[in-house]
């Protein structure tokens, strides 16, 4: 990016560490000189995506992404090059000068950032009147009747948004904050008659909602009475997106990590009030329904998921809904399924901490949760056995360990009072109802097949983790004679940009790369082959000589197919010769 000084850039991408970035969404585990875990991009169960600390590079294996650390936040936030580098600035505390930019540039630039700080400035404002004010009074009763300590409240940044049409805008006003910006970050409304702005959150308890760095993202806020709706929450705004955002995750993060175990529940209350049990590793969905991206989110926290449900229909039918999610993305989770009428809030203030605690500990899994679900809805006479069997052979086929599988199979096989082998038998012709086919450009880790293209491909790994060769490849005009255009164009952008090699990280020279080729280029780069000037320069001459040869190899050809008088072959081979020569031209 043009606007950010390239030396700053540098700096940045140095002081940054991958694996410390990664780490916020991904369970890494060491394994040699890498660390490895589950992709974030795709749905696995098996580790492939590996992040090397040496290289300050990643690489999935399973769908081929990969890249620096600015790629990995660009992909993984959707943020522009920009964006990731300004944000990891933040993180490491280098200052990015912003003199260069116009007013608009600046302000998209710098417009995340400036929504963060905002909503920081707005929970600190609700937590003023809620704590401070006498109009906080009745939203600490509240509070106090729904059985959260203040020390938990203050953990989770409670507040209080005033009974009024426009406080927050008015006080905000007073700190010179524009009020189109309050309506971006999605704190106001227009009014309907007329022309200004509203506050968004009037007379509500107000829970900030916060990502993994603790940065205030968007708010949750209650009324204190039967009124509607009871929760009225911030609209989707550049850095807040509900289907991707786990309420609690910054609070639930650090137990999930150690315990493996990640509670799922419905709601704000839910959330706390396990919190307050001392079950810290819990978080809900917003009020919308669960998605493939809250799994992902989610498996970069804990191994397994416990779903937490209420008894009735609504709740197991939402159970059942998220089950199959979880089961396409390849993530464990159990079912916990309290007594009708009751959340985990609810449950806990009744029964208390202990008790939820040992029916969590009863939490069934996802086979059987399916199989009871089944036998409640199609009962056990033999049209309903029939019904429930032809409905399970599907998701036991999905069952990757086979003893899992076998011993599923066994108990419905008792259950239904039927021959074990006969369902087993199904099982193995049901289709794969496994996780989702993945994008078809997202599935192809490069592949380079024949003698010529491994042969390229093997150079330019090469002028990757050895890139003192790069003057060398430059003057020899190497590349130019590529045939395959990803390594064709990879490499010419290591040598256009290194001619003057004078060092410099790989996860500095993948960002030379075109960014359509950068996760090739990462996978290239992360395989671990030690080089030595004088291989390299075999490498290169090896290649020269296949080029020579295939020049020779074509005048020999052409002498042949004129002595056997062959027109047609003749004519193809000429062709040929003539488009080597006009590639030879072209390159001078
Ligand atoms: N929700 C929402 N908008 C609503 C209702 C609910 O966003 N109009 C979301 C909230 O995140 C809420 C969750 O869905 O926490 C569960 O809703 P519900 O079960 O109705 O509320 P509880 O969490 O049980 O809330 P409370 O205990 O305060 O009654
Ligand atoms: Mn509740």
């Amino acid at each position: 990016m043009n606007y950010i000084p390239e030396n700053i850039v540098s700096e940045i991408r140095n002081a940054a560490d991958i694996v410390d970035i990664v780490s916020d969404m991904v369970i890494l585990k060491k394994a040699g000189k890498n660390y490895q875990g589950l992709c974030p991009f795709h749905s696995e169960k098996t580790p492939s995506f590996s992040v090397s600390p040496e290289k300050q590079i990643f690489y999935c294996f399973g769908c081929g992404s990969g890249g620096n650390v600015f790629s990995f936040l660009m992909k993984h936030e959707g943020m522009s090059f920009p964006e990731a580098v300004r944000t990891l600035a933040g993180r490491v505390g280098i200052e990015v000068p912003t003199r260069d930019l116009t007013p608009e540039e600046k302000q998209r630039f710098s417009e995340r950032e400036g929504l963060f700080d905002l909503n920081r400035r707005a929970m600190a404002y609700f937590q003023h009147m809620l704590w401070k004010s006498r109009a906080g009074e009745p939203a600490r009763a509240y509070l106090e009747r729904r059985g959260i300590k203040p020390a938990v409240a203050e953990t989770f940044g409670l507040g209080y948004a005033p009974k009024g049409w426009d406080h927050l805008i008015r006080s905000f006003s007073k700190k010179k904050i524009d009020p189109a910006f309050l309506e971006k970050a999605g704190l106001t409304v227009p009014r309907k008659s007329g022309r200004g702005f509203i506050d968004r959150f009037r007379d509500r308890l107000m829970f900030p909602i916060r990502d993994i760095r603790r940065q205030v993202i968007g708010f949750g806020g209650r009324v204190m009475d039967e009124g509607l709706p009871k929760y009225l929450n911030s609209p989707e705004t550049p850095v807040f997106s509900k289907s991707r955002t786990l309420y609690g995750v910054d609070t639930a993060r650090a137990k999930a990590r150690e315990t493996r175990q990640m509670y799922l529940a419905e709601g704000y209350f839910d959330v706390i009030s396990l919190y307050q049990a001392g079950i810290t590793n819990a978080v809900a969905t917003l009020g919308t329904a669960l998605t493939r991206e809250h799994v992902r989110l989610l498996r970069g926290h804990a191994g397994e998921a416990t779903l937490v449900f209420d008894s009735d229909q609504a709740g197991v039918r939402a159970a059942v809904r998220s089950v199959d999610i979880f089961r396409k993305e390849n993530m464990d989770a159990r079912i916990l399924v309290l007594p009708e009428g009751h959340d985990p809030d609810t449950y806990i203030l009744e029964f208390g901490a202990e008790a939820f605690q040992g029916v969590a500990r009863k939490a069934r899994s996802v086979m059987d949760f399916m199989m009871e679900d089944a036998v409640k809805r199609h009962g056990l006479s033999i049209e309903g056995k029939v019904r429930i069997i032809s409905e399970l052979t599907g998701p036991l086929g999905t069952i990757e360990d086979p003893v899992a599988r076998s011993l599923y199979v066994r108990k419905l096989a008792e259950r239904m009072g039927v021959d074990e082998a006969m369902i087993m038998d199904k099982v193995r012709v049901a289709p794969v109802g496994q996780p989702e086919k993945r994008a078809q450009s997202e599935i192809k880790p490069a592949s380079f097949q024949g003698r010529r293209k491994r042969l390229e491909k093997k150079l330019v790994t090469m002028m990757l983790q050895f890139p003192e060769i790069l003057p060398e490849v430059a003057d020899r005009e190497v590349i130019d004679r590529f045939e395959d255009p990803s390594l064709k164009s990879i490499g010419q952008s290591l040598v256009y940009r290194y001619r003057d090699y004078r060092g410099g990280r790989i996860s500095e020279l993948i960002d030379s790369v075109d960014e359509a080729h950068r996760a090739v280029a990462a996978n290239l780069a992360i395989t671990g082959e030690e080089w030595t000037r004088e291989g390299c320069l075999n490498l290169i001459a090896q290649f020269e000589t296949g080029q020579k040869r295939g020049s020779q190899d074509l005048l020999q050809r052409i002498e042949a197919a004129s002595r056997d008088n062959d027109q047609a072959l003749l004519m193809k081979l000429l062709k040929e010769k003539q488009n080597q020569a006009r590639q030879r031209h072209n390159k001078t």
